[in-house]
């Protein structure tokens, strides 16, 4: 055996994961501080919050297996910290102020260590005071590569973001008004991708390209409609699907992502397509995919993964819920209007506590007409049931939405030990008490 064989194997026996090759660490810095950011319609910069001064943050990406290390350095006014949306990590990395760590102070800094596990389309942003802080900016995509990269033409990240803008370009400086707590939280009046308004994409006759859509908004719900473009579904909320399926538009809601494959057609040289909001009944364009009039390129041949590990429908059949989380409004907490987890508000909240490697079902009833995004953290779920009636998505998810007076059945396997947080992911919502706790406990080893 080779020297440099025998030094890795020795490591692999040890249990060394890092540096076995140099590439495999990446060490990066977000700084969360006061920036601007040019709006087009405003001849003045708009004071925004960002990471590293841009908006969106830096877009992240490794490769699976790879460990990045995030240096967060908080020069803001105020705490904060850094959540890693859909991202399975050790619990002590969540990013969670008073549940996995302390809150990273004004002027302090907190280093995340992230064993990138699973491939797909993640996002990061603060878990602390949320309606502000990501509603002037703060958040960024984040990106796990494959081992082995399909051929793709294009691989094009979309973060959406909502703006709350005043004639004068400001943000508008309240946020948990009374009218964002009654309604489904801070919807704002101008809609970016990336920070840009209305953006242009340029793709030539031919390719093949991704569409990572991440819904980082505040609060708003999106249904974004490719008009006259043949998309499929490859990925949902991070994870591969079990099944390809043709894309016929998608509730995504804020915290959900999907991905989708498009060929862009031979013929459709010099071709303008318009993607347009289709969630309320005013639709409005939200970006355009400009098709170059040049010969066409030969369209890359290759089947994009499909999940491995899809927990199948019967694993829950006989399982009865471990818990059941009521959604609604109700009186008291900090702004007067609580919305509430079984008549209970964040962090006086109804936990869920359950063992890791099992089957659990988990139900969501939301009594209230208003809408409920709810994220888990940790974990990856199935929905089982909607309203009552079996639901066979072929995907698992990290967001589900909940419409009004609707109910959802989720099935999961809890793989890691911790307490996971599971909240709405419209910020005013969570803000006004709609939080509790997954508490997964370790496996015992008798
Ligand atoms: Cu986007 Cu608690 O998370
Ligand atoms: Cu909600």
């Amino acid at each position: 055996m080779q020297i440099i064989a025998k030094i890795i194997l020795f490591l692999m026996v040890i249990g060394f994961s890092t540096p076995v090759s140099a590439v495999s660490t990446q060490i990066l810095k977000l700084t969360a501080k006061k920036s601007t950011h040019q709006f087009p319609f405003f001849d003045a910069q708009t004071p925004v919050w960002s990471y590293n001064g841009s908006i969106p943050g830096p877009t992240i990406r490794g490769q699976v297996g790879q460990t990045i290390e995030v240096e967060f350095i908080n020069k803001l006014d105020e705490p904060s910290s850094i959540h890693w949306h859909g991202l399975i990590v050790d619990n002590a990395m969540d990013g969670v102020p008073g549940v996995t760590q302390d809150p990273v102070k004004a002027g302090d800094r907190f280093s995340y260590r992230l064993k990138l596990r699973d491939a797909g389309t993640y996002w990061y942003h603060p878990h602390l005071n949320g309606s502000e802080q990501l509603g002037r900016g703060l958040k960024g995509a984040l990106i796990v590569e494959p081992k082995e990269k399909l051929p793709w033409s294009q691989d094009i990240v979309w973060l959406i973001d909502d703006w709350l803008l005043e004639k004068s370009g400001d943000i508008f400086p309240s946020f948990n008004t009374g009218r964002d707590l009654m309604h489904d939280g801070r919807w704002g009046n101008v809609v970016t991708i990336n920070g840009k308004y209305k953006p242009k994409v340029s793709v030539t006759p031919g390719e093949r390209i991704r569409i990572r859509l991440i819904n980082g908004a505040n609060a708003r719900v999106l249904m974004p409609l490719f008009n006259g473009i043949d998309a499929h579904v490859i990925a949902v909320d991070g994870k591969p699907v079990s099944q390809i399926f043709k894309y016929n538009g998608f509730d995504l809601a804020p915290g959900n992502r999907i991905d989708l494959d498009i060929i862009i057609p031979t013929e459709a040289q010099g071709h303008t397509y318009v993607v347009e909001d289709g969630f309320t009944r005013n639709k409005f364009p939200l970006a355009s995919i400009e098709v170059k009039k040049v010969q066409p390129v030969q369209t890359p041949v290759f089947d994009p993964t499909t999940a491995e590990d899809f927990l199948p429908a019967n694993v829950f059949s006989k399982v009865t819920p471990s818990k059941t989380w009521d959604l609604d409004a109700i009186r008291g907490g900090k702004f007067g209007i609580g919305w509430a987890m079984n008549r209970l508000l964040w962090p006086d909240s109804d936990t869920a506590d359950i063992p890791m490697g099992q089957p659990q079902k988990i139900v969501f009833r939301n009594n209230s007409s208003r809408l409920h995004p709810m994220h888990i953290h940790g974990t990856f779920f199935r929905v089982l049931e909607r309203n009552g009636k079996p639901e066979a998505e072929p995907f698992t998810r990290d967001t589900v939405l909940l419409s009004a007076r609707e109910s959802v059945v989720i099935g999961l396997v809890p793989t890691e030990p911790g307490i996971w947080m599971s909240h709405c992911h419209i910020q005013s919502h969570a803000e006004a008490g709609m939080m509790t706790t997954v508490n997964v406990a370790p496996q015992r080893s008798d």
